[in-house]
């Protein structure tokens, strides 16, 4: 049986990245799968947060989802921190993968960045605890973006070095699902640079709460060259701007690169930022909308996730028994 896990983290607003890269593509798993789908508040703490600011990010990405399409009675949304499961499967895994394996993170480096010495362990030990989210489910598909690739091969390697250590087949081994035509947003403002809440300029990114002006005002001020748009895909090669906002267009609309330079091939960016605005407005505006009137009564929010993570619990349990018993630790059903 398939069944889907992924995670998002609360810290401040989701864009138009998680949107194309992640959480669109949830919403159209829903209808063949089983899904979890968790507000990873504990993933959230390896970098400090404010307390007010991360219970109010925890319900805004909740209310985003929601938002989005994604219904909470069909699958389950809860947030990490209500599920104690995930902290305890971490510790084991923090016990199962190497040293070797984490510093090889690309992640770790670039939060790190130079004060190595400084990131917490938390930081470090990032990886084991996304590893425990999924497996604690036996989670055996991920929809992600590009970015997490690296970290789902470290979940694979941890399940096989579970199983091999222990002699059981007992983990599975997770497929990433990296699908669509933006698995990769990028900055607005950089080409290179992937689209991010960390970025500082407000206009790297197009944030779910944008109003129709602020998402003109960005995507006019988008970053681009002074070319024409190319009537081929091979046109884009070597204009990282030209092709991260032709990818936009073509995942906003569901269509292909090349269906898309059919139809916009010579037009000047000023026309097609145009185009690119009315869309993503049309796109993002009622999820937008949909989100401020859900953000506005935080108990029913609140209801969702407790609900979620009660449903979460009754599948992680009888899995954590069999890991406790694997592992050898005495607990109430092994005398
Ligand atoms: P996070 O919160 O950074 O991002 C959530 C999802 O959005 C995708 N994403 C993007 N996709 C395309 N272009 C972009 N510019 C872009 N930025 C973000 C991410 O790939 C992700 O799918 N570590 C994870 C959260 C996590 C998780 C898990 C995911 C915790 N446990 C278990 C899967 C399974 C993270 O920080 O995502």
């Amino acid at each position: 049986m398939n069944r889907i896990f992924s995670g998002i983290q609360p810290t401040g607003n989701l864009h138009l990245g998680n949107y194309l890269g992640a959480v669109r593509n949830w919403v159209s798993l829903q209808h063949d799968y089983e899904c979890i789908y968790c507000v990873v508040d504990l993933h959230a703490i390896t970098q400090w947060q404010e307390p007010e600011e991360l219970r109010k990010s925890t319900r805004e990405v909740t209310a985003a989802l929601i938002a989005a399409g994604i219904d909470p009675k069909k699958n389950i949304v809860f947030n990490q921190s209500q599920n104690p499961d995930h902290a305890q499967l971490a510790w084991i895994f923090n016990c199962v993968a190497r040293l070797g394996w984490l510093n090889r993170m690309t992640q770790f480096k670039e939060k790190a960045g130079k004060h190595r010495e400084n990131a917490s362990v938390g930081l470090y030990a990032y990886p084991n605890l996304m590893a425990a989210d999924i497996l604690a489910y036996k989670g055996t598909h991920v929809p992600v973006g590009e970015d997490q690739k690296q970290h789902l091969e470290l979940c694979r390697d941890i399940a096989q070095k579970f199983n091999s250590d222990y002699g059981v087949e007992f983990f599975p081994i997770t497929e990433p699902l990296i699908f669509g035509t933006a698995t990769r947003v990028m900055s607005l403002r950089d080409g290179k640079n992937k689209m991010s809440k960390s970025d500082p300029s407000e206009y790297s990114r197009i944030n779910f709460t944008d109003g129709p002006d602020e998402i003109a005002k960005k995507i006019r001020k988008a970053k681009t060259d002074p070319d024409a748009l190319p009537s081929e895909a091979k046109g884009l090669e070597g204009r990282p701007e030209a092709e991260n906002l032709v990818g936009i267009y073509a995942a906003l609309s569901d269509k292909s690169i090349e269906q898309v330079l059919a139809e916009v091939g010579g037009k000047q960016f000023s026309e097609f930022k145009q185009m690119l605005s009315e869309l993503c407005v049309e796109v993002l505006g009622p999820i937008g909308n949909e989100m401020k009137r859900l953000v506005a009564e935080p108990q029913h929010i609140d209801a969702i996730l407790r609900d979620g993570a009660d449903r979460a619990r009754e599948m992680t349990h009888p899995i954590l028994e069999e890991v406790m018993d694997i592992v050898g630790f005495v607990h109430p059903l092994k005398g």
